[in-house]
């Protein structure tokens, strides 16, 4: 029998906000054993790219003046994916196969009808594509009389809010609709326990809330530990507090699960002119990095390749620095995206994904522990987060093209072992960034510094 869900008495909502994929709300909460809750719940959550936009192109066709122009319209997503080359289908998606039914395979359908220099859906275009997939229509006067005088303005305005980041993220992850979303930064979790690196990601677990009597099922995050970059201020109020021991917001999960004393420190007291919650937090200098800090980013590399994570940019992360404003450490948030069915098929980065082309290193921990996992114990601890078997087979796939990569040795990492780390001097830390002229900064090490230096400036620059 499946576990039941945690139960947690909500107390007290302090913000609910849109995120890119879902709503968020910020709570605090008890269960029945007494222990407190501090963090961000996401109600259940399920993917429906597809099915939102077919039900407001639904919408526009039953507007439409001729019954021809309604059936075409209701038609032309799945008329218009079915006849769209294979190769313009796949060319986003890694190694797929699409399942001949509707799915999330929007964005390069989209990018069809984008005029480039503008990088808007173009009406022009549309009417091209409508006509090219239904030429019977050309004998039956204008398509403006056919589908009503503003539908194909309508659409590709449709289109056009549809390109989202989030479809973008959907598509990239090859999470096709229909697929439970929220409960995937608590399988992350599971991954991140069996690589023995359960610190790199904020714990997360599939939860019921009770608010206002009613019993809402989700997932429940906490918070995360260190800098925040998207409010770099109130993250380090937010650390000190943190500290405390004994205080809301750590308890929940237990104890074994928190991040180790490395991930906790932070920034200390010491540091700080301030009191705890006072506002005059002096903000420090981003320096480089310090022991813990590369070997963090390089675990979570591979964390993230095995998870497929395609949205790991720097604001995806919580900091954690020392006295002189080295990192020494981070922690994962907004891991909802992960674990889809994107298979690379080459060494390759994927966008944000960072391929083991350009990871540079692994740590030798890590490198002991890929090592050591079969793919049958990756799939084991991947059961009961509602994610389909392709996408279980996925991320077996991906760790086992990693493991080939660590193995052929043609993607060049470097094992580095703990002591390595230590004596690492800045220039061997230089070396592990890895530069990409598109501007998605092609590996961690990069999008960390680029993200620290932007959020707090460095004495370098
Ligand atoms: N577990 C968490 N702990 C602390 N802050 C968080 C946490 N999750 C989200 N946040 C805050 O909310 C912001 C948006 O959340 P995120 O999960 O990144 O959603 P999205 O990027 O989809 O909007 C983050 O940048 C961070 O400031
Ligand atoms: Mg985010």
């Amino acid at each position: 029998m499946e576990p039941e869900n945690r139960l947690i008495q909500v107390l007290q909502i302090k913000k609910a906000k849109e995120g890119t994929l879902f709503q968020r709300w910020q709570i605090s909460g008890r269960d029945s054993e007494g222990l407190e809750y501090e963090g961000f719940f996401t109600p259940k959550t399920v993917s429906g790219v597809w099915e939102a936009v077919q039900k407001e192109l639904q919408a526009i066709a039953e507007a439409a003046p001729t019954s021809i122009g309604r059936d075409r319209l209701t038609h032309f997503l799945w008329d218009f994916h079915v006849k769209l080359p294979e190769n313009k289908k796949g060319r986003t998606l890694g190694q797929v196969a699409l399942a001949p039914y509707p799915e999330s395979t929007l964005v390069p359908m989209i990018r069809e009808v984008t005029d480039f220099s503008t990088g808007r859906v173009d009406p022009f275009l549309l009417e091209t594509t409508f006509l090219w997939l239904y030429p019977e229509l050309k004998s039956q006067g204008s398509l403006e009389r056919i589908l009503g005088p503003r539908a194909l303005r309508q659409i590709a305005h449709l289109l056009d809010s549809a390109t989202s980041d989030a479809i973008n993220l959907l598509e990239c992850a090859v999470i096709r609709d229909g697929s439970r979303i929220d409960l995937r930064s608590a399988a992350v979790c599971a991954v991140a326990e069996l690589l023995k690196v359960p610190h790199l990601v904020v714990p997360a677990e599939a939860v019921t809330i009770l608010l206002n009597g009613k019993a809402i099922e989700g997932t429940f995050m906490q918070r995360a530990v260190g800098l925040d970059p998207k409010h770099p201020m109130a993250g380090q109020a937010g650390i000190l507090a943190q500290q405390v021991p004994g205080k809301a917001g750590q308890a929940g999960i237990p104890a074994g699960q928190l991040p180790g004393k490395a991930g906790l420190a932070g920034i200390s007291v010491g540091q700080l002119p301030g009191k705890v919650g006072q506002a005059s937090v002096r903000r420090p200098f981003f320096t480089g990095f310090a022991g813990s800090g590369p070997k963090a980013l390089a675990d979570l590399q591979v964390l993230d390749y095995i998870c497929g994570n395609p949205d790991r940019h720097g604001y995806n992360l919580f900091y954690q620095l020392d006295d002189h404003g080295r990192l020494t450490g981070v922690q994962a948030i907004d891991n909802d995206c992960c674990l889809g069915r994107l298979l690379p098929q080459s060494y390759e980065s994927h966008a944000l994904l960072t391929g083991p082309l350009h990871m540079k290193t692994v740590s030798y921990s890590m490198w002991e522990q890929l090592t050591a996992i079969r793919e049958d114990s990756l799939k084991k601890a991947l059961e009961g987060f509602e994610l389909e078997p392709e996408e279980i087979a996925a991320a077996a796939g991906r760790l086992s093209l990693l493991k080939q990569a660590l193995k052929d040795g043609q993607a060049g990492i470097h094992v580095i072992s703990e002591s390595e780390w230590d004596s690492m001097a800045a220039e061997d830390l230089d070396h592990l960034m890895e530069y990409d002229p598109s501007g998605d900064h092609g590996n961690l090490f990069t999008r960390a510094r680029v993200t620290l230096e932007e959020v707090l400036g460095s004495p370098r620059i």
